[in-house]
C-alpha cells in the first residue's frame, strides 16, 4: 500500500472520490485534518483514509475511510483503516471514534464497539464533521462506534 498525504492541491480529487463513495466532503482542507491517498498508476485515485484529533489530542475521529468499488473485499480498506488508527495513537490519541451507518460490521472486525453518538460529539465537538452534523441535524439519526487506541500499536 503506498499512501501519501493529501495536500491542498489533492483536495478536489479526494472530495470527487469520497462523493461516489457517498462520504462526507466537508472540511476535507481543514487545518486540523489529516488525510492520505492511494492512488493506481494512472494516478487515480482508488483508496483513502484519515482523522481529525480532539482539542485535547486523546480522541480520534476517524473519517474519509474508502476504497473504490472495483477494488474491495481484498483487504484495503482493513488496511487503510489501520493506517489512520495507528497514525492516531501514535499522535498520542487513546480512543478512536467514528460514524458508519452502513459498514457496521467492518468497523466490528477492526475492533470498533456501538458508541453513544452524543458522547462522541461531546468529545470531538471541535471536529468539522461533528459541527456539520449538529447544524443539519444528522448527528440525530447517525450510528457511532468506538475502540480504545494502544500507544504501541
Ligand atoms: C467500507 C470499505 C472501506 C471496506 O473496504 P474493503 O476494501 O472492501 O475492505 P476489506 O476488504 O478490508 O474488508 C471487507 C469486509 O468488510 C465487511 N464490510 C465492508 N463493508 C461492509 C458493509 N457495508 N456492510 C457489511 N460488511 C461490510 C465485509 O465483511 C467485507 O468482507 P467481504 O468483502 O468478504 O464481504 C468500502 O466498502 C467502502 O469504501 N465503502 C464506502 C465508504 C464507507 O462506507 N466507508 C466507511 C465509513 S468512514
Amino acid at each position: 500500500m503506498r499512501l501519501e498525504r493529501c495536500g491542498v492541491n489533492e483536495v478536489p480529487a479526494l472530495a470527487a472520490f469520497l462523493s461516489v463513495a457517498d462520504l462526507t466532503t466537508s472540511g476535507l482542507d481543514g487545518a486540523g485534518v489529516r488525510l492520505w491517498l492511494e492512488s493506481d498508476e494512472h494516478g487515480a485515485v482508488i483508496g483513502s483514509t484519515g482523522y481529525e484529533l480532539s482539542g485535547d489530542g486523546r480522541h480520534a475521529l476517524i473519517r474519509s475511510v474508502a476504497v473504490g468499488s472495483a477494488q474491495r473485499s481484498r483487504g484495503r480498506g482493513s488496511a487503510l483503516a489501520r493506517f489512520a488508527l495507528e497514525r492516531a495513537a501514535a499522535e498520542g490519541a487513546t480512543t478512536a471514534w467514528l460514524f458508519s451507518r452502513r459498514s457496521g460490521p467492518f468497523w466490528q472486525s477492526l475492533e470498533f464497539a456501538p458508541a453513544d453518538r452524543y458522547e462522541l460529539a461531546r468529545v470531538l465537538a471541535e471536529t468539522h464533521q461533528v459541527r456539520l452534523f449538529r447544524q443539519t441535524g444528522q448527528l440525530d439519526g447517525e450510528t457511532a462506534w468506538s475502540r480504545p487506541l494502544e500507544a504501541s500499536r
